[in-house]
């Protein structure tokens, strides 16, 4: 890890150190869904407060904790490889405002940036209304530099993790999938229309995820005994990230001044799952925290006993639940993305 970030210092790269007379400090600012938030969703709202259920946030911080994960997620170890702290979620930011919280001290902790995700969420409406989508994200993001909160400089990064929700909400209403290439065309567009938004607003620096292999989750995988990937599905995001590749060399060529980087989880995600830490007798396909019941992780019976079961190693695990990494999921991810990064 060391010689990765040293190598980092050298080269460009959305995440570079940008050397501030001491005023312009790095800041990190994150639109996207479930890989990405860090607790923007209600906690008292039962339909998105899943986050904020035990047994998440279990390995880290030791409490349910917004975070899709038993830790931290994708958006916490970008940050630290920023070398900065993990940046605010815009509801925290809100709440402070409208406890009158002293403002400058707001202000400070919104120059790191702001973390505008919400699990759930996609280019477009995917669930409900609690889930913002990309656009309604960005229209916060306004809102704040509007209201003196932030302001985006060069030193800043716009981060974009849309990891597929809008593949799930078109299968609930498309069973048979049809139109899926026009549908999988628009969300790339959307994507890119997107970062083209953000450079708009003075965004030099922007950071996107690919995406995952849908096939591994374990949500596919279990009726195989968590034995084997759905190839099918696997082209289906694979198609997307061959798209999106695509649509971002253009951007690339229209935006010389930027600094684009695609964060490949497809490749991260599979040599995470094909060895190391994660083979071992326990499938490394199957999650942590595993449905019982006909329950879920998080979810309790009406006596309030959990109607799921958590490994005893959730740091040998990749998956937590049926679809989010774990804590050591994630920094398994981070550190090949980052790797590869400095190549
Ligand atoms: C989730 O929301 C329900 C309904 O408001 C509430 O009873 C429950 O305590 C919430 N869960 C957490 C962990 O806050
Ligand atoms: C707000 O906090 C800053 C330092 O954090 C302090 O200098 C300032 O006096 C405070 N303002 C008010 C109104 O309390
Ligand atoms: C960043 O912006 C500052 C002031 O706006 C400018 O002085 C500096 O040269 C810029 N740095 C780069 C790398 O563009
Ligand atoms: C699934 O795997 C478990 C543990 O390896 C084994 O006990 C079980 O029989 C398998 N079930 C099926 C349907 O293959
Ligand atoms: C793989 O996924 C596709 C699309 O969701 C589904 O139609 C197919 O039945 C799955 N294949 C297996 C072997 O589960």
């Amino acid at each position: 890890m060391v010689t990765y970030l040293l190598l980092l210092l050298t080269i460009s790269t959305p995440f570079a150190f940008v050397q501030g007379n001491g005023e312009s400090a790095r800041a990190l600012f994150v639109f996207g869904d479930s890989y990405a938030d860090t607790g923007n969703h209600d906690p008292s709202d039962p339909f998105v407060n899943m986050s904020w259920r035990k047994p998440y946030g279990s390995t880290w911080p030791g409490h349910p904790s917004g975070r899709y994960s038993d830790g931290r997620v994708l958006t916490d170890f970008i940050a630290a490889h920023m070398g900065i702290e993990t940046p605010p979620a815009y509801r925290v930011v809100q709440n402070e405002l409208k406890s009158h919280c002293n403002i400058s001290d707001v202000k400070a902790a919104c120059a790191r940036g702001i973390n505008f995700a919400y699990g759930g969420s996609g280019m477009f409406p995917t669930f409900g209304s609690q889930y913002l989508t990309i656009s309604a994200q960005i229209d916060q993001l306004r809102a704040a530099s509007r209201e003196g909160l932030v302001s985006i400089s060069n030193t800043s990064t716009a981060l974009l993790v849309v990891a597929g929700n809008d593949y799930t909400a078109y299968g609930r209403l498309h069973p048979k999938e049809e139109g899926l290439y026009i549908f999988t065309h628009k969300v790339v567009s959307a994507i890119v229309a997107s970062l083209e938004v953000l450079h708009d607003l003075g965004f030099t620096k922007l950071a996107l995820t690919n995406l995952e292999p849908f096939g591994c989750f374990p949500a596919v995988t279990y009726p195989t005994n968590y034995t084997k990937c759905n190839k099918t599905e696997n082209q289906q995001s694979g198609f997307h990230n061959k798209l999106l590749a695509s649509g971002i060399s253009k951007l690339k060529a229209e935006l010389p001044h930027a600094e684009i980087v695609i964060l490949d989880l497809e490749s991260a995600f599979s040599l995470s799952l094909q060895g190391g830490p994660f083979s071992h007798s326990r499938s490394q396909w199957k999650s942590c925290c595993e449905a019982k019941n006909k329950g879920g992780c998080g979810l309790v019976n009406a006596k309030g006993k959990p109607l799921y079961r958590v490994c005893s190693k959730p740091h040998k695990a990749f998956y937590w639940d049926f679809v989010h990494p774990t804590d050591s999921g994630w920094e398994s991810v981070s550190n090949i993305v980052f790797s590869k990064m400095a190549i």
